[in-house]
């Protein structure tokens, strides 16, 4: 065996040289990587022993793409482009060998090379959209050749990766390995095109999927309406159109140039940096000071207190990750409308075809129901889902207490509720901890896991452990009211309500978040979760609200009249019967002119960039302040938090991405400028003020904070 470079090797058996990438944990394409296979296809294709070349990853996977963590720093060559080339120049036939997860660069490697074979369970994609950029190294220009537009844009646009079969299916496989051993056949199909004679095939050369350009172009019309309504403002999935358009009307070294172009511009757009700053802030969230501390408790029994909106959903999300789970209900009836959530879920699920009825079967099989707690008595682990009401929610802990063992973790979903008043109140305050899911539970990656004072370091670990075997991603968060994200929610929203008092309508607030790249404005996210909800938390809090505080009564006016929101057919939009998008209405509009008489207030205009500064801003402050008291770790935990449980963009890279973005100066000369009108809703955080006196940023925060 010959070393090529520090992780790729060369072995030749039987007139087949095998060259190994061997880079854990993912085989990323890092500079010694491409260093080695340049090398090595080069020795291969200059040897007259060689007859045929196969590319392997060791270990876990294929390369699963370029080294992101090279795209900050000038690239160096061979060029990943230029040793794809080389692979699709080799004069012997090269055969890429897939299996774990073939994506990005990875995947175009496989493109490059003149024949494919994958193990059954390999996964192949190209996930680049999801860091704000495109295939960049031959993708757009060789996958259509092979398939036509409309996988290749599928692909692309979507970022999810596709199975061994679906590959085989629409061209881009030769063999699909069943035997789990990819080595030998590998070698096997190597072999055999040896025998055969088999020549080079280049896939730059190939035009099968030129064949029907009607229906090359009419996939690429489609995908561009689509897009042109959900791509928000994205730069990178335009590009990957023009690229894929491109590769059927110019030569291939033209259509290279071109995705090459589009490649680097992507990659220097602050939307890139936004996602590749996500894309390691989710990771880096799972790193918490008491994973050195402690090991997880074993998580095989899980309990849900509630069947309603989110004991529902929760007991949804157990059950998909193959978890067995036992819902407690107050009575029967209660009980039987948690089943009949839980199986509804299940059941739409087998209508669109994403799940099979005996997958269902299964899942509604691990489902137990109790209304007497005795059946918690074996949990590992018990989440209480009930009302958002202290003496409930304690009089539940206090049950929990008697009949689970010691060493049962006991979780409250509560999403302002405090704690530690609750561990206070029982006879093992380590054991309890806040797992504040979001609706719908069983969809929303976001799991804030909120640790109090007394908590034990394995709780915590355990806490990470069970987001990780439930596909979320899971936040570390300190108790204060409404956690990290509800409080910083609270601090945004009341700088809207101050802006629609100000002048500005809801639906032009809406309008210009959408704009910054929001799914829905906070108006709209208002009537879609019930404004019920917030109404009760405001009547909770009036007593010690602050008197100098400006207050807007307009929800309240709203919420007077039963309007609610979508479930209600009116809140801040009218809901036509079942329709889910809202209209204006007027007399909405009547009751803020209202409420702006009363109080004097000439309106005034916003623009959408105004209605947009002071909305981050208000944010941006809030999060420095939590920052400050502890209750986030890092900027990137409030990063993730705003992103994957309140719709920020992620192509943004969250809010505090953003303020470095922008400049954490230009934030607090906005807020300085703002705290004229209202210096105690507007008064700058101390954290910011000395960051911006020292110069730094808020990443180099994230950078300081060792964990
Ligand atoms: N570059 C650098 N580091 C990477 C990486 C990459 N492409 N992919 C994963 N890693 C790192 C992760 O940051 C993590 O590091 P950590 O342990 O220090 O936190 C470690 O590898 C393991 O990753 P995961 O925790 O994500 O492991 P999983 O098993 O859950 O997932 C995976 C594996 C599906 C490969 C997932 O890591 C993934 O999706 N990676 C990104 C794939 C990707 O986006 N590829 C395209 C890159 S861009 C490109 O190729 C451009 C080209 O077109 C020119
Ligand atoms: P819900 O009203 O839909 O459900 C509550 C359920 O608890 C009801 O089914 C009720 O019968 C049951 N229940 C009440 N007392 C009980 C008891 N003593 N024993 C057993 N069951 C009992 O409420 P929802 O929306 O599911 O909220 C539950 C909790 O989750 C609250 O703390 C809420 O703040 C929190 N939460 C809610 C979110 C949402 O968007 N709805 C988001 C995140 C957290």
């Amino acid at each position: 065996m010959t070393e090529l470079s520090q992780n790729v090797s060369l072995a030749i058996n039987a007139g087949v040289a095998v060259i190994t990438v061997d880079n854990p944990p993912v085989n990323a394409l890092g500079l010694a990587v491409r260093q080695g296979l340049a090398k090595g296809i080069s020795l291969a294709g200059g040897d007259p022993e060689v007859k045929a070349v196969i590319l392997i990853g060791a270990g876990r996977t294929f390369p699963a793409g370029a080294d992101i963590r090279e795209f900050g720093t000038p690239p160096q060559a061979p060029l990943l482009p230029d040793v794809c080339q080389s692979i699709e120049d080799c004069p012997k036939p090269v055969i890429a060998a897939l299996h774990g997860t073939a994506l990005g660069g990875g995947y175009e490697i496989a493109l490059a090379a003149h024949y494919r074979i994958a193990d059954a369970a390999a996964r192949l994609g190209l996930p680049e959209v999801n860091l704000g950029l495109l295939p960049g190294a031959g993708g757009t220009q060789r996958m259509p050749r092979l398939t036509g537009a409309a996988p290749a844009l599928d692909m692309m646009l979507s970022g999810t990766p596709i199975s061994a079969a679906k590959a085989l299916e629409i061209g881009v496989l030769d063999e699909v390995c069943d035997s789990g051993d990819l080595p030998a056949a590998a070698q096997a199909f190597a072999v055999r095109l040896i025998l055969e004679g088999a020549l080079v095939r280049p896939t730059s050369k190939l035009g099968t999927g030129f064949a029907d350009m009607a229906a090359y172009d009419a996939a690429i019309a489609e995908r561009l309406t689509r897009l042109q309504s959900r791509a928000r403002g994205q730069k990178s999935p335009f590009k990957i159109v023009d690229c894929i358009k491109a590769a059927a009307r110019v030569p291939f070294d033209e259509g290279m140039r071109l995705e090459r172009a589009a490649f680097m511009e992507c990659l220097a757009s602050d939307q890139s940096k936004g996602m590749i700053h996500a894309f390691f802030a989710e990771r880096q969230a799972a790193r918490i000071p008491e994973a050195s501390r402690a090991k997880p408790r074993p998580l095989n029994r899980l309990g849900v207190v509630g069947g309603g909106t989110m004991g529902a959903g929760i007991a949804v999300a157990i059950l998909n990750a193959g978890l067995p789970v036992t819902m407690i209900e107050r009575d029967a009836d209660s009980l039987a409308h948690g089943r009949a959530a839980v199986e509804k879920v299940f059941q739409r699920n087998v209508a669109k075809g994403r799940m099979s009825a005996a997958e269902k079967d299964a899942a509604m099989g691990r489902w137990q129901g109790a209304t007497d707690y005795a059946a918690l008595g074996d949990a590992d682990l018990v989440i209480e889902a009930v009302f958002e009401d202290m003496a409930v929610k304690q009089q539940v802990f206090a049950r929990l207490d008697q009949v689970t063992r010691p060493g049962t973790i006991l979780a409250s979903n509560t999403s302002y509720l405090d704690i530690n008043t609750l561990a206070a109140g029982i006879s093992r305050p380590g054991d309890v901890i806040g797992l504040h899911f979001f609706s719908p539970a069983n969809i929303m990656k976001l799991l804030e896991i909120v640790v109090p004072a007394k908590v034990s370091d394995d709780v915590v670990v355990s806490a990470f452990a069970l987001a990780k075997k439930l596909g979320k991603v899971a936040v570390r968060a300190g108790v204060c009211d409404g956690f990290i994200g509800n409080r910083m929610l609270a601090t945004y929203r009341r700088a809207a309500d101050y802006m629609v008092e100000d002048g500005a309508s809801p639906y032009q607030i809406d309008a210009a978040l959408r704009a910054f790249g929001y799914p829905m404005g906070p108006y709209q996210v208002s009537d879609l979760a019930g404004g019920d909800i917030g109404w009760a938390t405001r009547k909770r809090k009036a007593p010690t609200r602050p008197p100098e505080e400006r207050y807007v009564e307009i929800a309240d006016r709203i919420c007077e009249r039963g309007w609610f929101g979508q479930k209600t057919g009116r809140g801040y939009y009218r809901y036509d019967e079942g329709a889910r998008t809202g209209v204006e209405d007027p007399e909405v509009l009547a009751i803020i002119d209202q409420e702006r008489a009363k109080k004097g207030i000439t309106p005034r205009t916003f623009s959408d960039a105004e209605i947009q500064n002071r909305y981050l801003a208000a944010m941006i402050n809030e999060g420095c302040n939590i920052l400050a008291e502890g209750i986030a770790l890092r900027p990137l935990d409030i990063d993730v938090t705003l992103i994957y449980g309140y719709g920020f963009p992620r192509w943004r890279g969250g809010p505090m991405k953003y303020a470095d973005m922008v400049g954490p100066e230009v934030i607090l000369g906005r807020l300085r400028d703002y705290a004229r009108e209202d210096p105690q809703f507007w008064r700058a955080s101390d954290l910011l003020v000395d960051l911006v006196a020292e110069g730094s940023s808020l990443d180099d925060l994230n950078k300081r904070t060792e964990v």
